[in-house]
């Protein structure tokens, strides 16, 4: 197998750290839960985390291009095949929806994995590496898709999906949208109501480990668990600032 282990970039996503937070998480669990699955780059960094591994995000193109390509690896690689590495035909998906979840799927797959930043805004070359290969992301599918057969993919509010999974045997792993940063329009990262989380998580029975923007707010916060401080460089979208490092935090409750 090739070392790739993830569908698309994401933001906020996890590739930088994943290696770094898989380190973290306890051995023998029973249940991987995602609530704020993204691009899921943790999730998909190892064959198996336990016997249940649930995904889920409430932004419904992620939870459908997932529901796609778990169950219609073939139909939508055969879709992405007439996706070119076109910035005309970029411009045209751009505005058009699709009329089936394949469609819909395909032309999300192929927005975000062409677009600068995955930000499914314009098209994106890099100087240094070109367009991407139109293969790869047929292998990925592929590879994906085998990835996700026993992984339940829910389309819930984190909130509820905590509540409803949790039991002293769950590992949950969260990241949810920092409290200062970019974001995609639909589940708007400003929206987001960090004060409730930490609430939540104070009182559950379950194992968590938490990624975070380093802030005062958030250190407050989580102020009664453990707090490790973690350096990454910036991904493409946070360039323009400064500083080239990036300060994050990783919060547990065990
Ligand atoms: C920082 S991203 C997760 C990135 C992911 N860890 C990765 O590696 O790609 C946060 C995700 O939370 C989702 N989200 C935002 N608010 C949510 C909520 N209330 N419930 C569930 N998902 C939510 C967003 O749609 C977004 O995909």
């Amino acid at each position: 197998m090739k070392n790739y282990r993830y569908l698309i970039n994401w933001i906020g996503g996890k590739r930088l750290l994943r290696k770094r937070i898989a380190t973290m998480i306890p051995n023998n669990i029973k249940g991987y839960i995602e609530p704020f699955g993204g691009g899921a780059w943790v999730l998909f960094y190892k064959e198996k985390w336990a016997e249940l591994e649930v995904y889920n995000d409430l932004d419904s193109r992620l939870v459908n291009l997932f529901n796609v390509v778990k169950y219609h690896p073939c139909e939508i690689a055969r879709q992405m095949c007439y996706m070119l590495a076109s910035r005309e035909q970029f411009e045209q998906q751009i505005f058009c929806e699709g009329i089936t979840d394949i469609q819909k799927a395909a032309r999300f797959l192929y927005i975000i994995n062409r677009s600068f930043g995955a930000k499914g805004e314009s098209f994106g070359t890099s100087k240094s590496s070109g367009i991407k290969s139109a293969y790869g992301i047929i292998e990925r599918i592929t590879e994906i898709s085998k990835r996700l057969d026993k992984v339940l993919i829910e389309h819930k509010s984190a909130f509820d999906l905590i509540k409803n999974y949790d039991r002293e045997i769950m590992f949950f792993y969260l990241d949810p949208p920092y409290s200062c940063g970019e974001g995609y329009n639909v589940c708007s990262t400003k929206d987001f109501e960090h004060e409730k989380l930490a609430q939540l998580l104070k009182n559950i029975k379950g194992k968590f480990l938490l990624s975070y923007d380093d802030s005062e707010k958030i250190r407050e916060l989580y102020k009664d668990f453990k707090i490790i401080e973690v350096v990454r460089q910036k991904g493409i979208n946070n360039r323009n600032i400064q500083d080239r490092n990036y300060k994050e935090l990783l919060i547990r409750n065990y």
